[in-house]
């Protein structure tokens, strides 16, 4: 984490990118059922494994976390001896949503930064040759972000329509009764979405210089689940690079051992 140099023409070195990195880590994890960011990642936290990824890279020249509003200070006293050993910056996040912690965090951001990123925190399996791509690109385009191709057939389904149907078992709805016999919730299905042209985004997406700040300044961010979202509200070309499939989202409990499988592929070098 320095700042990238590169040796010009004549051996002197020049800086060509500072990005500044920040890491909204101020979610409740409802979704996982608790705190998945403390939760033991090959001997870890998750949040310090993301954190690592970008520790490793000369283009970062700062991380800046953003903690949960609510208990800041417990999330400050389990993280802070770490997020210091690495340099990194603890803000407080916001209580909304996403946009709300990332526009708060900007705040924080060096006055010297040629690029913003921005990360989720809950992101620990980031492979070196992807940043390569992002930060690549990034060094020439003014927003850049990794995305996936869909492999599944996209459906849209009406969820205010969904029926509840109950898993029966008939001797154990006799001794029990029905009300306690599984339930599955099953959505009609409104359309079928071709999905040429489509991409899943994923993170780290990188702007060049005070791009983020200025669709901040705007009110461009309120409400977009994703940073790049409001920087193509402002007309701003946003470039897609490919991303990698094993750049997981750790959202629901299981996603949690598939990113320890994911991070010893990584490490092997098998993936
Ligand atoms: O909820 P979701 O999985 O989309 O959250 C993505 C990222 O945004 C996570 O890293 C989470 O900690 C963060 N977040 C945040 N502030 C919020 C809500 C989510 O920093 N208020």
């Amino acid at each position: 984490m320095a700042g990238a140099i590169a040796c010009g023409i004549d051996g002197t070195p020049a800086f060509i990118m500072k990005v500044s990195i920040i890491i909204p880590a101020a979610g409740s994890g409802e979704r996982f059922g608790g705190d998945k960011l403390s939760r033991d990642l090959h001997g870890r936290p998750v949040l310090v494994r993301t954190i690592e990824a970008f520790t490793r890279r000369d283009e970062v020249a700062q991380i800046i976390v953003a903690g949960p509003p609510d208990g800041f200070e417990l999330f400050a006293d389990r993280f802070g001896p770490v997020l210091g050993f690495h340099g990194v910056d603890l803000v407080q996040g916001g209580r909304a949503d996403r946009w709300e912690t990332v526009s708060l965090a900007l705040q924080a951001v060096n006055e010297d930064a040629t690029h913003v990123g921005v990360h989720d925190a809950a992101r620990p399996c980031l492979s070196e040759a992807m940043l390569d791509r992002i930060f690549e690109a990034a060094d020439r385009l003014d927003a850049v972000i990794p995305g996936v191709d869909i492999s599944s057939t996209v459906k849209e389904v009406d969820r205010k329509r969904s029926q509840d149907v109950a898993v029966t078992d008939a001797l154990a709805d006799a001794i029990l009764g029905s009300e306690t016999a599984d339930r599955l919730e099953a959505m009609p299905v409104t359309r079928t979405v071709p999905r040429d042209g489509l991409i899943l985004a994923q993170t780290p997406q990188i702007f060049r210089g005070d791009l983020l700040s200025r669709v901040a300044a705007k009110g461009m961010m309120d409400g977009v689940s994703d940073d790049a979202s409001a920087v193509e509200q402002l007309g701003v070309d946003v470039h897609v690079v490919p991303g990698d499939p094993c750049n997981i989202k750790i959202t629901q409990p299981e996603d949690l051992a598939l990113a320890a499988a994911i991070l010893s592929g990584l490490r092997s070098g098998g993936l």
